[in-house]
């Protein structure tokens, strides 16, 4: 399985992954994958306390950020919660409490209120060109930091300068082969081509259709990896089989014990087949594949209004969702999940998911093998 993008960053296997949790970063990490922790929604102290923790548990193991340093972005964004507040229109407020109340959805007791307001208080920050800015030089004080992806198009010049100058990797995500170019001439030296599938921000054509066209656009200027719908070790084969030096996954992490969902989540996600996820808009405003619910399929219905832009469809979001997960409502919960969510039944560990693809891949290459040379 190893490929020549795991020399060059320090890990024994090709397999990345994305997630938002530390524990989830650590155990991938310490089995020789290479973590990336997704650092968007996180403010810059606590950016501090999830890298340290991370350095204390991965033996002085690489790991690598993502962060989201838009292009274009919404100035919106820089302003105070109370501001941003009163851009969201009472006809919104209406139309999201009256969902949510039709459905006998409580509000949140205050407290909870309140801590899901300083949530949403820390992490609008890191979308903006600034706040991604904080959370980059957060990172670079943290010498394990080796890779820092930049999802959402390619990092502005100043930090590719940074970052090359500490000897740091740099990606980007891509979801159209068009793209390449441009992340390129950027200073990109490794791509993550990600599919229509993946869970999270993603775009309208397939991995299998994509990866080939990102690497033949790639030529051998930088390593492509490649996301979305990837899950298991026979899917990392046929990855490969693309041109793709490794694969990058998030969805599949949900489901372990490390993961940041609670019980009533991860039951959720168990219950998901393929087809329950669909691209949205009503979690922040861009499209998001995600669990289709009752909640976000309401949004879609003519008479729904428009959706907000970044971030403010996200703060109304958000709050909603804190009430869903509160009120355990598996009929009104939408999380961000790829289409392999169908193939996630039950708990498991990193370390054992991490065990299951190199067992899987051992076993589809061997068959291949055969296939390739029969013996009879
Ligand atoms: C819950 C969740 C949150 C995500 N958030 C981000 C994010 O903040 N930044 C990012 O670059 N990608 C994000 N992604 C996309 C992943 O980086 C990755 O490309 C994708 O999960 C791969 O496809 P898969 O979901 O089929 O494994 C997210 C994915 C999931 C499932």
């Amino acid at each position: 399985m190893r490929t020549p993008i795991c020399g060059r960053l320090g890990c024994d296997l090709p397999i990345f992954a994305f997630s938002h949790c530390r524990d989830v970063v650590v155990e991938v990490t310490r089995a020789g994958g290479f973590g990336v922790l997704g650092a968007s929604t996180v403010s810059p102290e606590q950016l501090e306390a999830e890298l340290r923790w991370i350095d204390a548990h991965t033996d002085g193991k690489p790991y690598g950020v993502d962060v989201i340093i838009p292009v274009r972005y919404d100035e919106e964004a820089e302003k105070s919660l109370d501001d941003l507040e009163k851009l969201i229109p009472r006809s919104h407020r209406d139309f999201m409490e009256s969902i949510l109340s039709s459905k006998g959805v409580a509000p949140l007791p205050p407290d909870e209120h309140e801590r899901v307001q300083r949530e949403i208080v820390a992490g609008r920050g890191g979308m903006t060109p600034d706040g991604a800015r904080r959370l980059l030089k957060v990172a670079l004080a943290h010498p394990q930091v080796k890779l820092v992806v930049s999802a959402l198009g390619p990092p502005p010049s100043d930090v590719v300068e940074e970052l090359r100058a500490r000897n740091i990797m740099i990606g980007a995500l891509c979801g159209k082969a068009d793209h390449v170019g441009r992340h390129i001439e950027a200073g990109v030296e490794l791509i993550v081509a990600q599919g229509t599938e993946a869970g999270g921000h993603t775009g309208e054509i397939a991995t299998m259709v994509l990866v080939p066209q990102v690497v033949r656009a790639c030529g051998d200027r930088v390593a492509v990896l490649a996301a979305g719908g990837i899950a298991t070790g026979e899917q990392i084969l046929a990855a490969q089989a693309l041109g793709a030096q490794g694969v990058w996954c998030g969805t599949v992490w949900l489901g372990t014990r490390e993961s940041e969902l609670d019980e009533f989540e991860k039951q959720a996600m168990f219950a998901a087949r393929a087809e329950d996820t669909a691209r949205r808009k009503a979690r922040t405003g861009k499209t998001v594949r995600m669990l289709k619910s009752e909640l976000s399929e309401a949004w879609e219905r003519p008479g729904a209004p428009d959706y907000l832009p970044t971030p403010l469809q996200g703060i109304l979001y958000n709050e909603a969702h804190a009430r869903v997960v509160r009120s355990k409502r598996k009929d009104l919960y939408s999380f961000p999940a790829g289409q392999v969510i169908g193939m996630i039944s039950e708990e498991s560990s990193v370390r054992d998911v991490m065990y299951r693809l190199q067992l899987e891949y051992a076993n589809a290459a061997e068959r291949l093998a055969n296939v390739a040379s029969p013996s009879d």
